[in-house]
């Protein structure tokens, strides 16, 4: 199996590399309007939006940030494929303008805009990012009537274009199987709120990482893994750090990233090359919580009914059979922006022990697998 990622320096109002309907899956966080970090980033596309903040002006600013960010989702809607899905990482912001303070609420304009270009709004999931800040409640501390509740929490909205996707032919069925995610994996992933909290930022340099406001590998990791299939494109308009291209690679999907900023071309380039291998530890880490899964569950409940086609270790459902998980072989550039990556099946891991206190010695084994990673 391989894969291609394609990293494009370019405006991503314009996704003219792109042909319509070539895209199964958007994974996203655009530049947050109203938050000061990205006013320079707006201001560039549109020079009115600083001249709006300067005069404090704040409707217009924050409408013209999002007319920018609309023309993406426009382009999100030509290029995606019917039936596949779009989930975009936003957060609302919070500002003083004119002495007011006012919530802009970033997820819901976002939300409107979709739903009249065409797309299926669905269930969104709320990021909860717990804050220990000391500063982190605002107003007018314990008096009453001034005081501000604290936003701990970033949205996940979840888009369809067009009806639910079909996998028509055996092979796709298979490829389908093949991709599923565990039983257990599914209860936590499928819920509507999402804790990362105590994860560790574990890639790359963090002041490169807080600059450019970059997600958690988690984050993209999961919803490729929910919402695509091997083999698949995976497309993020707002690469930053590329992020999104490293978990498509972990997860054996194709991808396509655009970033308006050209600087970034070397981070991403140099994130990939020290990462590419560690990148297996996130699924030997699944398989590891899964074996651990299916020893407590036997031992409360009774044994599990089926077993994986591949790994030979006990599963809950008949879905579950045919699951395979990817880990990367090579990452070779083919051509400037250009990635080609092979891939270890099953076999990588072949003789996986299936017993709780073996698999553990064995996984450890594997060097840098990070006890502490939560997937
Ligand atoms: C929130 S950051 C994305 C961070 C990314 N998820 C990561 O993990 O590194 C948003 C990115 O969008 C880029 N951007 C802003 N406007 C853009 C546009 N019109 N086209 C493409 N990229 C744009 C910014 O330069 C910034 O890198």
């Amino acid at each position: 199996m391989e894969t291609r990622h394609k990293f494009i320096f370019k405006d991503a109002r314009r996704l003219s590399h792109l042909d319509n309907e070539s895209i199964d899956l958007v994974v996203t966080s655009p530049p947050y309007p109203m938050i000061e970090m990205w006013d320079g980033v707006f201001a560039r596309q549109n020079p009115r939006i600083a001249q709006f903040l300067e005069e404090g002006d704040y409707l217009n600013a924050f409408e013209a940030m999002h007319s920018i960010l609309d023309d993406v989702w426009q382009e999100l809607f030509r290029v995606m494929k019917n039936g596949a899905f779009a989930c975009i990482n936003i957060g609302d912001a919070t500002r003083t303008i004119n002495n007011r303070f006012q919530l802009f609420a970033n997820h819901s304009r976002i939300q409107k805009k979709c739903f009249e270009l065409g797309f299926d709004v669905l269930p969104l999931i709320l990021w909860r990012k717990q804050t220990n800040a000391p500063n982190k409640f605002m107003g007018s501390g314990m008096l009453p009537a001034g005081a501000y509740v604290t936003l701990e929490h970033e949205y996940i909205l979840i888009f369809r274009k067009g009806k639910k996707r079909i996998f028509a032919s055996p092979e796709e069925k298979l490829n389908r199987r093949r991709s599923s995610f565990f039983w257990e994996e599914r209860n936590s992933w499928f819920s509507d709120v999402w804790d990362f909290k105590g994860i560790r930022q574990e890639m790359n340099d963090k002041e490169l990482r807080d600059r450019s406001a970059a997600f958690p590998f988690l984050l993209p990791f999961r919803l490729i893994n929910m919402y695509s299939v091997f083999g698949d494109t995976v497309l993020d308009p707002f690469l930053g750090t590329g992020t999104t291209a490293l978990a498509a690679i972990a997860a054996g999907r194709n991808s396509v990233g655009y970033e308006i900023d050209e600087s970034f071309a070397v981070h991403v380039k140099k994130m990939i090359e020290k990462e590419k291998f560690n990148l297996n530890n996130y699924n030997l880490q699944r398989l590891k919580k899964h074996i651990i899964f299916t020893e407590e569950y036997a031992k409360e409940k009774g044994p599990l009914k089926y077993t994986n086609n591949y790994f030979g270790f006990p599963v809950m459902t008949r879905q579950e059979k045919d699951l395979m998980l990817v880990f990367v072989k090579n990452v070779e550039e083919i051509e400037n922006g250009i990635l080609k990556v092979s891939y270890f099946e099953h076999d990588y891991v072949k003789n996986l022990p299936i017993n709780k206190d073996a698999a553990l010695e064995h996984l450890e084994l594997k060097r840098g697998v990070q006890q502490s990673l939560v997937i």
